[in-house]
């Protein structure tokens, strides 16, 4: 298979979509690369699937920058792309600019930041004429659950979806390749695709977008709850429970190490 690079990906829209899912460690975005996966997105969502934590918000870019490096050593043909974690890019733009491109020298391909303030544009227009492709995102962005007061779909009312459309026009002309479009209505999703000449990436945004992504742990079935819009492609927690607990209980029957 041939590498998926971020030209690629934009020439794809319009004529294939793109399965694509978040990945965390070197064996999981070996197996996903080996199934054609085409993106694979370091997701600041280790923090709830990897790490344990109920939000994103605790993921440093320490995390990102290990876990990016390991899904790099990983993948062969998939686009990497490295997720900027909450306070690595919010606050001094040079800092933003450092950290993404650390994120690129561990080997990632391209970064994701969240949101549309002048401030994000701008930053977004700075790394993509530092050489950084940016994946944006729009819509409900996780990092800002201490704003919506939880996970919450946005562009209900006429003023959000407004709002949202202008935010995804916003990050095109700063340069971004591409957009995610988090939990919104599908029909401001499917505006929105065709509105911007580059390629939508949705998540809970209905299917008319130009891509999917899928949290890995929810489309393997790790995880016991999955959003509505999530489906399980298998149930791997059962099948992993079951193998422990036979292996626990062969060695307390002498059965493991066989003879
Ligand atoms: O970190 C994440 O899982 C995301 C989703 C949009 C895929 O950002």
């Amino acid at each position: 298979m041939k590498k998926w690079t971020v030209s690629a990906v934009v020439a794809a829209k319009g004529k294939e979509k793109l399965g694509c899912v978040t990945a965390y460690d070197a064996a999981f975005a070996r197996l996903a690369d080996e199934a054609g996966v085409p993106i694979l997105l370091v997701g600041d969502s280790m923090g709830n699937n990897v790490l344990g934590f109920s939000n994103t918000l605790n993921v440093e870019l320490a995390d990102t920058l290990r876990a990016t490096a390991a899904v790099c050593r990983g993948a062969k043909d998939a686009l990497v792309v490295a997720d900027l974690p909450f306070g690595s890019y919010q606050g001094n733009e040079d800092a933003a600019v450092e950290n993404a491109i650390a994120c690129i020298k561990a080997g990632a391909d391209a970064v994701k930041l969240e949101g549309a303030t002048a401030a994000v544009c701008a930053l977004i227009r700075r790394l993509t004429g530092a050489g950084v492709p940016v994946l944006a995102h729009v819509g409900m962005q996780p990092q800002s659950v201490n704003i919506y007061g939880g996970f919450k779909r946005q562009g209900k009312t006429r003023e959000e979806a407004e709002r949202i459309f202008a935010d995804a026009k916003a990050v095109e002309a700063a340069g971004a390749f591409m957009v995610t479009l988090e939990c919104i209505p599908a029909d401001l999703a499917a505006q929105i695709t065709a509105a911007l000449k580059i390629p939508t990436i949705g998540i809970g945004a209905g299917g008319v977008c130009d891509a999917q992504w899928m949290v890995m742990h929810d489309l393997l079935g790790l995880n016991e709850k999955v959003p509505g819009f999530a489906v399980k492609y298998l149930d791997l927690a059962s099948l992993v429970r079951d193998a422990f607990s036979r292996y626990v209980l062969d060695v307390k029957n002498g059965e493991f190490p066989p003879v």
